[in-house]
């Protein structure tokens, strides 16, 4: 039994692809393809699967049919999390996802998932990411206060989701968390934020987010340990679609 986790598919199976970096980029190029093929040859079928969010470029339901039937008969237990472009997937919804696809998919929003004595917690979480106003040298000089405190309000919301993840994993008598967010943990000036204080308060044994891709955004945050916490990014491109082993 083994855990693996990937993020960032963007599949788009049905919906148009607007997204330049992934008409361009070789890395892109049959990235559905390989990305089967590795699973296929790596994880079991009694293994999971986290999948770590942007699933689709679907904007519905019905715009996301062929891309999480792709997702499904993928290898494995499947477990997916919420990105900032799965409009597909309403946060307050989700029991209804899970019903839709019961036996098929797990929806992680408000609730845990148990893999051998863990518990897997998370939610989307939230960075800041400008406007950023550099000075002569490109360093940061300053930013867009508005932006940044819409930014606060929406990582707020979202620690209280990541909250209630790790108090139903808790009252359910779980004491070994593994933490997965879709954005990075930490913006570019942060050292630590409230999703690392949170992952250190639970004692999270790792932190697995995604979102960071394209080569300039691949050192956004923390990799490796931190305050006794372990963090990995594993956006799809980053791991040049080969899903990373966590346990
Ligand atoms: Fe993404
Ligand atoms: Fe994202």
């Amino acid at each position: 039994m083994a855990l693996y986790a990937i993020g960032d598919l963007h599949l788009h199976f049905q919906a148009e692809l607007k997204a330049r970096a992934q008409l361009k980029d070789r890395v892109w190029r049959g990235h559905e393809e390989k990305l089967r093929s590795f699973c296929e040859e790596t994880v079991r079928p009694e293994d999971t699967l986290v999948l770590v969010g942007d699933h689709s470029w679907g904007r519905t339901l019905a715009e996301c049919e062929e891309d999480l039937r792709y997702i499904e008969a993928l290898p494995g237990r499947k477990i997916l999390l919420r990105g900032n472009h799965d409009m597909f997937w309403d946060a307050k919804k989700t029991a209804s996802l899970n019903e839709r696809f019961a036996g098929r998919l797990s929806f992680l929003q408000n609730n845990w998932y148990p893999y051998r004595d863990w518990a897997i917690v998370g939610t989307k979480g939230f960075t800041f990411e400008g406007p950023f106003y550099l000075d002569r040298r490109g360093r940061v000089a300053g930013w867009d206060e508005e932006a940044a405190d819409h930014a606060e309000k929406i990582v707020s919301r979202e620690l209280e989701r990541l909250r209630a993840s790790f108090e139903a994993a808790k009252a359910a008598g779980r004491s070994r968390f593994l933490m997965f967010l879709h954005y990075p943990p930490t913006n570019i000036l942060e050292k630590e934020s409230g999703f690392t204080e949170m992952a250190e308060e639970y004692g999270a044994e790792q932190v697995i987010y995604a979102h960071s891709h394209g080569e300039a955004r691949f050192h956004d945050s923390i990799q490796g340990p931190f305050h006794g916490v372990h963090y990995s990014l594993v956006s799809g491109d980053y791991l040049r679609w080969h899903p990373a082993r966590i346990l």
